[in-house]
């Protein structure tokens, strides 16, 4: 099993380019279920949950071609309705081709996944919302096991804004007949990226990005030529990245505007940072200040970034309370956190997180793919080496994270 060996304490400098969104590349992907042809979507980063994508499009019976940064999905022909649940125990996202599948099929039987690192992560509201739309959901063997002739237009409301199950019902319901309003919708980016991707294939939905979308189902899409947006998960960890060892950094390839909760919040922290088109430029403070922060949905401080953010919080000028607000258990860093010498208690939903003058390296385990970044990060700023076990995690969702830190300076190594 790979680890990554930091040695910390270098200041960072130079250029780092984003890449392609990984939550906005899957179920893009998972569109091109949706249409028979050849789909071909561009800026799709090298990571393991692509892969993964890719293969159970595959198993459905598209030909998938993976060639640098471009995918082609030739879909033609979907020879199974079913995802086995060695596809989604390594991949939760593996969910997303059911809203897709039962649309173009009539029948979608995806392994229900189970809880996982960061919390219990039901998918009630998926399977509530197609019931809404006339299919028929049953819960056996650990399956979810949806069918329906055609499906109808109906009103959706989310207790909980979800971005995987608005994304499901958004590609079950451009199929369907007549309209569907998906109300309490979630309104991240990627949401608005698979609209786009959707209504560049024929499909007529309005409001994404709002917490009302309206989707007038349509008979029939085409195939789509797509570009999928710059990750606004790796553009923050690099925000901290370069805040948390007083360094320099441009960030280039990205959208200023989808980490704006973000930028704010180092802001407040003290980190200097510039806007510029498609690009940011980060200057870390001497130490950081320290300030509270609570994860919420978009446009709110994003989940993704809470252990990045913890990381720097652990070494502020005084004590910060770090609220988690979406998922019950993404404390886990908290634990590796702690072997380094930070200073938190977690009671309930909140770290309170005492700045400590310097962190010190030290062997540590990665739990989920934001924890893992969050050990790297930490172990960028800390004194000494620290070495970080099962990365496997971190190569799920960021894109040579090595080769980029080194590119700017950081003394990293993957250890085979
Ligand atoms: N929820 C329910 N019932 C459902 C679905 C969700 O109660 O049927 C709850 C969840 O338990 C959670 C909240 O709703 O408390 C929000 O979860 P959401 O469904 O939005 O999460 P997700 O769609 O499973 C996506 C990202 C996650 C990211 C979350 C929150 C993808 C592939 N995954 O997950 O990304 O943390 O939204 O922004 O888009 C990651 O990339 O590391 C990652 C975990």
């Amino acid at each position: 099993m790979d680890k990554i060996e930091v040695e910390g304490g270098v200041q960072l400098h130079g250029e780092v380019r984003i890449s392609g969104a990984k939550n906005a590349a899957l179920p893009v992907m998972a569109a091109s279920i949706l249409s028979d042809g050849e789909h071909t979507i561009s800026n799709i980063p090298h990571l393991r949950d692509i892969v993964t994508m890719g293969r159970l499009l595959s198993h459905l019976g598209l030909e998938v071609q993976l060639e640098h940064d471009r995918i082609k999905l030739q879909s033609d022909r979907i020879q199974s309705f079913e995802a086995p649940y060695d596809y989604v125990k390594t991949m939760r996202a593996s969910v997303l081709v059911l809203g897709p599948l039962l649309a173009r099929t009539g029948e979608a039987k995806v392994s229900l996944p189970g809880g996982c690192a960061i919390g219990a992560r039901p998918t009630n509201l998926h399977t509530m919302g197609l019931e809404k739309l006339g299919a028929e959901v049953t819960l056996s063997d650990g399956y979810i096991h949806a069918r329906a002739k055609r499906l109808n237009g109906a009103t959706i409301y989310f207790d909980i804004p979800t971005v995987t199950g608005t994304e499901n019902l958004m590609m079950a319901a451009v199929l369907a007949e007549g309209e569907t309003v998906l109300e309490n919708a979630a309104c991240e980016p990627e949401i608005i990226d698979l609209a786009n991707a959707l209504i560049s294939m024929g499909a007529d939905i309005k409001g994404a990005g709002s917490s009302l979308i309206t989707i007038r189902g349509v008979t029939g899409l085409k195939p789509m030529d797509y570009k999928i947006i710059p990750d606004r998960i790796e553009t923050g960890t690099f925000l901290v990245a370069g805040a948390i060892t007083n360094g320099t950094i441009k960030i280039t390839d990205t959208n200023p505007d989808y980490v704006d909760a973000v930028i704010n919040k180092l802001r407040e922290t003290g980190a200097e940072i510039t806007l510029g088109d498609k690009s940011l430029i980060v200057r870390g403070p001497d130490r950081p200040i320290a300030k509270d922060v609570k994860t919420l949905p978009y446009p709110g401080f994003p989940t993704d970034m809470q252990a990045q953010f913890m990381a720097l919080m652990t070494i502020a000028d005084g004590t910060s309370l770090i609220t988690e607000n979406i998922f019950e258990n993404r404390f886990m860093h908290v634990a590796e956190m702690r072997r380094m010498g930070a200073d938190i208690n977690v009671e309930g939903s909140t770290a309170k997180v005492k700045g400590v003058r310097y962190l010190k390296g030290a062997p540590v385990m990665a739990t989920d793919l934001r924890a893992s970044a969050s050990l790297v990060v930490a172990a960028l700023a800390a004194q000494g080496t620290t070495v970080i076990d099962r990365v496997y995690h971190l190569d799920r969702g960021y894109e040579k994270i090595e080769e980029k830190l080194k590119t700017l300076g950081a003394k990293i190594r993957r250890i085979s």
